[in-house]
């Protein structure tokens, strides 16, 4: 493994210097995401400090380093987890054989998607985000966001640098191609819906990276566990990062729970004390936890089973499990057969989305359960506790598309989900009464009266520390 060359203009742990054709077309392509940057990343503060975390390599030691820095000079880096010698594919057809450092030509339009579709995720979730700054609650919030924005871009170096090292031509024109998608454009939108919703306000940012940033986190561990080694050791990198852009979704929601527990004590109705009530977040948990599910895809699905014969795509830590073949195995699962909901047994490879789905929708259960001790803890109402939605509720992929469920799951009418969807998902009114919240609170040490402080800052700095300087 190389030592990071931090003098270059790409910094990187893949010898980039070493391959000038390489090196050559990802510097012709830096410009271009500057540009992209300058037009549709964040709004406003670009001259600003921020202070940020950089990789500087993967070491323990290297890849947070902060210190203050203006967005557009940040150190965007190819970055990959050391290889490791002998290294065995872990499922499908191609169990126990080494692992591939070349794309396998039959599967190369396979694993082109799969980068793509995953590289795609990266830039629209900046643009999504990119009014956000001018109304943070804290400058701890503000600093948080433009961290997770600058390391969403460098998410984006990653799957532009496989694409233009082992897809030629065409890995080039894709690479352009993510660059030239927005999120919400109705010519050219993202790939995937989630992420051509827009992000209007900070409660839809702290859901988003709880939820959201979590389909990615499941998506990522898949491909950690690909065959294709390049793949499996960039997205592996990419997990340590991903880990703060949920911790800051989390958090914020939890935040949000703490300020609204301490605002019931002094009476009922939290939004005239200028809270946020728990009904209206329960609502935008159903929204966000419903939009999320659809990244994980159809729950019966030729495509994951394609991946996970070809050794692409795994299942979340693939080791644990004891047949990585999963050739005989069985999922039973509620479908729908004459407008009906039937359990039926489908092949388990056909089900690897579902696999995958489950574990997101317990990690999401634990944090449910967090967010309840903390109002058990503030003294809230028992009959006062947050729930997941059911994974049918408000769906618009998969087998349960087109048809309405409601909370537990039950099927119902389209005009009773129409007539009801309001009890459920943020309203009109609910909008409007959150955006007259987003007021900018941006001296160090201040917070808006709809969130709690942090318990404790960034890198140990105390929550006063003046995380974007004026
Ligand atoms: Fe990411
Ligand atoms: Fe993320």
């Amino acid at each position: 493994m190389t030592a990071v060359l931090s003098n270059e203009k790409i910094p990187n742990n893949v010898d980039l210097s070493s391959d000038k054709r390489l090196q050559r077309a990802l510097e012709q392509w830096l410009p271009n995401y500057l540009d992209w940057w300058k037009q549709v990343g964040p709004e406003g503060y670009q001259e600003k400090d921020v202070y940020l975390r950089t990789a500087i390599s993967v070491d323990t030691d290297g890849w947070a380093h902060f210190d203050y820095v203006k967005m557009p000079d940040y150190r965007w880096g190819i970055f990959l987890t050391p290889r490791e010698e002998e290294k065995k594919i872990g499922f499908g057809d191609n169990y126990g054989q080494p692992v591939w450092n070349e794309v396998p030509g039959e599967f190369r339009n396979m694993l082109r998607r799969i980068i793509v579709t995953q590289g795609d995720t990266e830039p629209a979730s900046v643009e999504q985000q990119r009014l956000l700054g001018a109304t943070a609650p804290s400058l701890y919030d503000m600093r948080n966001l433009f961290q997770v924005n600058v390391e969403e871009g460098r998410h984006l170096w990653a799957m532009v640098y496989l694409l233009h090292s082992y897809f030629g031509k065409d890995g080039r024109e894709e690479a352009e191609g993510l660059l030239e998608r927005r999120s919400g454009d109705a010519d050219k939108p993202r790939i995937l819906g989630a992420f051509n919703q827009p992000i209007k306000n900070w409660v839809d940012f702290y859901f988003f990276t709880m939820f959201t940033d979590r389909d990615g986190k499941y998506q990522l561990y898949a491909l950690s566990e690909s065959g294709f080694d390049p793949l499996a050791r960039t997205t592996k990198f990419m997990l340590t990062e991903e880990a703060h852009h949920m911790f800051v979704g989390e958090t914020g929601i939890d935040r949000m729970v703490t300020r609204t527990a301490e605002l019931m004590k002094s009476g009922p109705d939290v939004r005239k004390q200028g809270g946020i009530d728990i009904e209206t977040l329960q609502k935008y948990l159903n929204l966000w936890f419903s939009l999320s599910e659809d990244l994980f895809g159809g729950e019966i699905s030729s495509n994951a089973a394609d991946f996970f014969a070809a050794g692409l795509k795994g299942r979340y830590k693939e080791d644990k499990y004891e047949d990585h073949k999963a050739l005989d195995g069985n999922y039973r699962m509620a479908v729908i057969e004459d407008g009906k909901l039937l359990e039926k047994d489908v092949p388990l490879r056909t089900a690897m989305n579902e696999v995958l789905r489950d574990n997101y929708v317990e990690d999401c259960q634990r944090a449910v359960d967090k967010w309840n001790r903390t109002l058990e803890r503030g003294g809230a109402d028992p009959a006062l506790r947050f729930r997941l939605p059911n994974r049918r509720f408000h769906r618009h992929q998969g087998i349960y598309a087109g048809h309405h469920f409601d909370l537990d799951g039950n099927m119902i009418s389209a005009e009773e989900f129409e007539r009801r969807k309001y009890e459920w998902l943020p309203s009109p009114d609910d909008i409007a009464y959150i955006e007259s919240l987003m007021k900018p609170v941006h001296e160090p040490g201040k917070i808006a009266g709809w969130i709690a402080p942090p318990t404790r800052g960034i890198n140990g700095q105390p929550f006063e520390f003046e995380y974007v300087r004026s």
